[in-house]
């Protein structure tokens, strides 16, 4: 068989779900909802290789997100275009030659199945390549369902033109696999025809090549709205109280030998699966440390001078210990004296911001993923408001969500108690995980 590359499209804005963010980078159930499609491709054995392809402006967030995760078959990111097609085309054209057949998947579509996506590809293999004619019955094979409701042609006015007859009538979904030759001409010709279509099937159509559809599921519907979203939770967690589930990611690989685990407990539940766990978990943390002049100032991971430092074993962050304090009360992962013992000379003036990165990893090797934090620093000085954005900056990098979910408020205590005396610094954090 050809070698097959995946292109997994996750370049869109995502207007319709509402949220700041592109939606596939959404959490759903333990993981961002392009994760999902992600491990899917890297699970079937069919597929080679995959290209995702982000909107050019979180490139480096898209990359961030996924370099945890040790993927395997990830070949590149790369940026989409101003369309789907456009994004598309992209990925398609980031695959080099020696890939024969191409499947083009939306990461909107999370609940595509291993068994779906390995039935697809091998349809279009076996009825398309190696020795693919145009014309071929089969060069293009894509996913697709039957309408189970009836469909109205509606004009501007809102009058009902036509009632199409509903045998026959399928919705396209993704995958969508093709030869490769015949996607690239196929996106070409409709670029040089200003034509654009809502799927890729449709710009092989036009050229006159026949395209076969391979029974697909509802599952496997596109996320676009946050009813969606609940849905696709709502289906995550029903699979796993099955005992199907996704073996947890964690940041040195995936799932050992399998993607997909089957548990027979008594109780139907998998071993830490989905199923009984709240979408959204909220933890709080604590911390103080009382100030040394003979140590720079770590707050928030940056480095703040002129200042007094803090006294203690790492380097004395109160703000990010309380945070780390907070993730892992979130998860029910005991605190940071548990994982970095305070006598241990490996944390001896350790930066705390790898200490942040640990505890995502902890936190991601259980399930759970930080989506959003919130920190309130008390400290009579130094002035911090200079380095708020700073602090942001690194600690929505270091957990893997955007700037704009680290909030960071600073305040006086009017000269009252051991900070007004400015006898130190003390710092309180809240985080949301999901999982
Ligand atoms: N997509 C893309 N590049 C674009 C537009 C869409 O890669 N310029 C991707 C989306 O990320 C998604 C898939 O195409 O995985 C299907 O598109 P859609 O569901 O419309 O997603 P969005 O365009 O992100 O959502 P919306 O239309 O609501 O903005
Ligand atoms: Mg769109």
């Amino acid at each position: 068989m050809d070698k097959v590359g995946g292109v997994i499209l996750a370049a869109g804005r995502g207007e319709r779900m509402g949220a700041p963010v592109n939606k596939a980078f959404l959490p759903l159930g333990d993981r961002p909802l392009l994760l999902h499609s992600i491990i899917t491709f890297e699970a079937a054995a069919v597929v080679d290789a995959y290209i995702v392809v982000a909107p050019p402006e979180e490139m480096a967030f898209c990359r961030a997100l996924l370099a945890p995760y040790g993927l395997q078959k990830l070949v590149a990111v790369v940026p989409g275009g101003l369309s789907r097609q456009a994004s598309a085309a992209a990925g398609a054209q980031a695959l080099s030659e020696e890939f024969g057949l191409v499947a083009v998947h939306d990461a909107a579509r999370p609940l595509l199945s291993v068994e779906l996506l390995e039935g697809v590809v091998k349809r279009a293999a076996a009825a398309g390549c190696p020795d693919l004619r145009v014309g071929h019955p089969g060069a293009a094979v894509v996913v697709a369902v039957p309408v189970k409701d009836t469909v109205k042609m509606v004009d501007s006015s809102g009058i009902v033109r036509e009632t199409p007859v509903r045998d026959g009538l399928w919705i396209a979904q993704t995958p969508q696999v093709f030869q490769r030759d015949l996607l690239l001409r196929a996106y070409a010709e409709a670029e040089r025809d200003g034509f654009s279509g809502t799927d890729d099937a449709s710009l092989v159509e036009r050229l006159g090549v026949p395209v076969e559809v391979y029974r697909g599921s509802y599952d496997n519907f596109k996320v676009t709205t946050p009813e969606d979203l609940r849905i696709a939770q709502a289906i995550l967690g029903r699979r796993a109280g099955r005992g199907l589930v996704h073996d947890r990611p964690t940041p040195t690989g995936w799932w050992g030998a399998h993607n997909v685990r089957y548990a027979h407990n008594q109780d139907g539940a998998a071993p830490g699966s989905l199923a009984p766990v709240s979408p959204l978990r909220v933890g709080i943390g604590y911390d103080v440390h009382h100030f040394d002049s003979g140590r720079p100032l770590f707050l928030g991971g940056v480095k703040i001078p002129g200042s007094p430092g803090l006294a203690g074993h790492s380097d004395a962050d109160a703000a990010l210990h309380a945070l780390m304090d907070a993730c892992l009360g979130a998860a029910g992962l005991r605190d940071i004296g548990h994982h970095f013992p305070p006598g241990d000379p490996r944390w001896k003036d350790a930066p705390s911001l790898a200490l942040l990165a640990d505890v995502r990893s902890i936190l991601a090797a259980a399930g759970y993923m930080v989506s959003q934090v919130d920190l309130m620093i008390a400290a009579e000085t130094p002035r911090l408001a200079p380095y708020i954005d700073a602090m942001q900056q690194r600690i929505g990098a270091v957990l893997g969500i955007l700037p704009g979910n680290v909030g960071i408020k600073a305040t006086t205590t009017e000269g009252l108690g051991f900070v007004g005396r400015k006898e130190g610094i003390a710092a309180w954090a809240v985080a949301t995980v999901s999982g």
